[in-house]
């Protein structure tokens, strides 16, 4: 400020005494032309700085103006400052929104930001995803235009959002259950959390599903064993048929216990760590073990073959992997009719995989069946299964513990010929 007062000083004193000179030397036009010539180079001066800055602020480069000197030099020097400022914190704040959109983006739930009408004023791909949206068509629309079920039409115009909203069948295929909850913030505007609950909600169908079946499983042993027990209470029987009743108890007794240790072994499998692969299961013994189990379990009314035509051992759980092959061989045994032939065996395949198979010559087992045949409780013949004391929980217990050796389950069933139930584990789990 002192400087420019200086400047200003400095002119009107030239000016003065310039038209002081001219005046007494060359008379009064001259003095006159001269005073208007000084006072004018500032103007000048001004106007062409003034220019210079219009051109730059046009292009936004002004803080690439070269700098004049004098008082304009500190004018440019002070606005280049302060641009420079400027654009460096909307870049600041340019990042920090990108750092914000990027991890509402990464997030796995669905987000939609609402103004105070309910127009998109944001949302994540997710959020695209889960509600057919395009967030570049449809920014600024009002939301239930764009999602028209009726419960989220009413959950909005509820205006209360204590509780989220269960929306089933949405998503590309109605294949999702969404959880939805709107959050208010700022000016009467809203978040919504979009959370996709498909898996929770299929656990929980397959929770509730295999309590009402393990209840009705064990409801009808219970029941036929507390008639017997009535009337061996009730009725004043002789000792034969009191053995008779008394047997009939004890297999109702049996297939409870069956049922309890099958569903803890499957218990067992889904908490316990995963079966090492350093353990070395011999074939050898194992094929030992079910050739006994199996004579017993048929006595005498089936032809067996074992065969092991590899000298490899698998690697894994032995417990695990006894109570798989055992579970398939006996379901040979109790499916395969009298007279029938079952062969077990044990090879290594060109690519060094182990295969276990067992083969029957029984009843076989229609296509329809196959994909369904290792969910808990599914049987093909509910009367069979149970006559032979099944619990329709073996080939549940034998994927499992195939998945747990990385091993896959096959099987192959022509209805009428027979079946072949092989378990394919990988190179990795065999022991050469
Ligand atoms: N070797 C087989 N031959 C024919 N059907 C079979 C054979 N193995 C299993 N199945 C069918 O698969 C169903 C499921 O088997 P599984 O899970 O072991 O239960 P279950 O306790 O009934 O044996 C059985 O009920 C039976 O219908
Ligand atoms: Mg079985």
């Amino acid at each position: 400020m002192i400087a420019a007062l200086y400047r200003l000083f400095f002119i009107v004193c030239l000016t003065v005494i310039t038209a002081y000179i001219c005046l007494n030397f060359f008379g009064s036009d001259l003095a006159i032309f001269s005073t208007v010539s000084i006072l004018s180079i500032p103007l000048i001066y001004s106007y062409i700085n003034l220019a210079r800055l219009k051109r730059f602020i046009q292009t936004d480069s002004v803080e690439n103006i070269p700098l004049p000197s004098g008082y304009w030099e500190e004018v440019y020097f002070g606005l280049q400052r302060l641009v420079k400022g400027l654009k460096l914190r909307i870049r600041n704040i340019e990042q920090q929104h990108d750092h914000f959109i990027e991890a509402f983006q990464a997030s796995p739930n669905g987000i939609v930001m609402l103004d105070d009408c309910d127009h998109i004023e944001w949302c994540n791909s997710i959020a695209e995803r889960f509600f057919g949206l395009n967030f570049k068509r449809d920014a600024l629309q009002k939301i239930n235009f764009l999602i028209r079920r009726p419960e989220f039409i009413q959950y909005l115009n509820k205006r209360s959002f204590d509780e989220p909203l269960l929306m089933e069948r949405m998503g590309p295929n109605s294949s999702l259950s969404l959880m939805l909850q709107a959050f208010p913030f700022g000016n009467n505007r809203h978040l919504l959390l979009i959370q996709n609950v498909t898996d929770l909600q299929k656990a929980d169908a397959m929770r509730r599903d295999f309590v009402a079946n393990v209840s009705h499983e064990m409801r009808t042993p219970i029941t036929v064993l507390m008639g017997f027990l009535e009337t061996v209470q009730s009725l004043d029987l002789e000792k034969s048929q009191q053995d008779q009743y008394f047997e009939m108890m004890m297999s109702q007794a049996h297939r409870m216990k069956s049922l309890v240790e099958d569903l803890l072994t499957l218990a067992n499998l889904e908490s316990n760590a995963l079966p090492a692969s350093s353990n070395v299961v011999k074939i050898e013994t194992l094929m030992a073990l079910l050739k006994n189990d199996a004579e017993a379990l048929s006595q005498g009314r089936h032809a067996f073959s074992f065969e092991a035509n590899s000298n490899s051992n698998l690697l894994g759980d032995e417990r695990e992997i006894l109570s798989a092959f055992s579970n398939l061989v006996s379901n040979a045994i109790r499916y395969t009719p009298d007279i029938g032939s079952i062969n077990v065996s044990w090879n290594i395949n060109q690519d060094g995989q182990g295969e276990f198979s067992v083969l029957d010559t029984g009843p076989g087992i229609a296509s329809e069946h196959l994909s369904r045949l290792t969910e808990r409780f599914y049987r093909v013949d509910r009367s069979r299964s149970r006559d032979t004391g099944g619990t329709g929980l073996g080939l549940a217990i034998v994927k499992h513990i195939a998945s747990r050796h990385q091993a896959q389950l096959l099987i192959e069933s022509t209805p009428g010929r027979g079946s072949t139930f092989t378990l394919r584990f990988p190179k990795e789990r065999i022991n050469p």
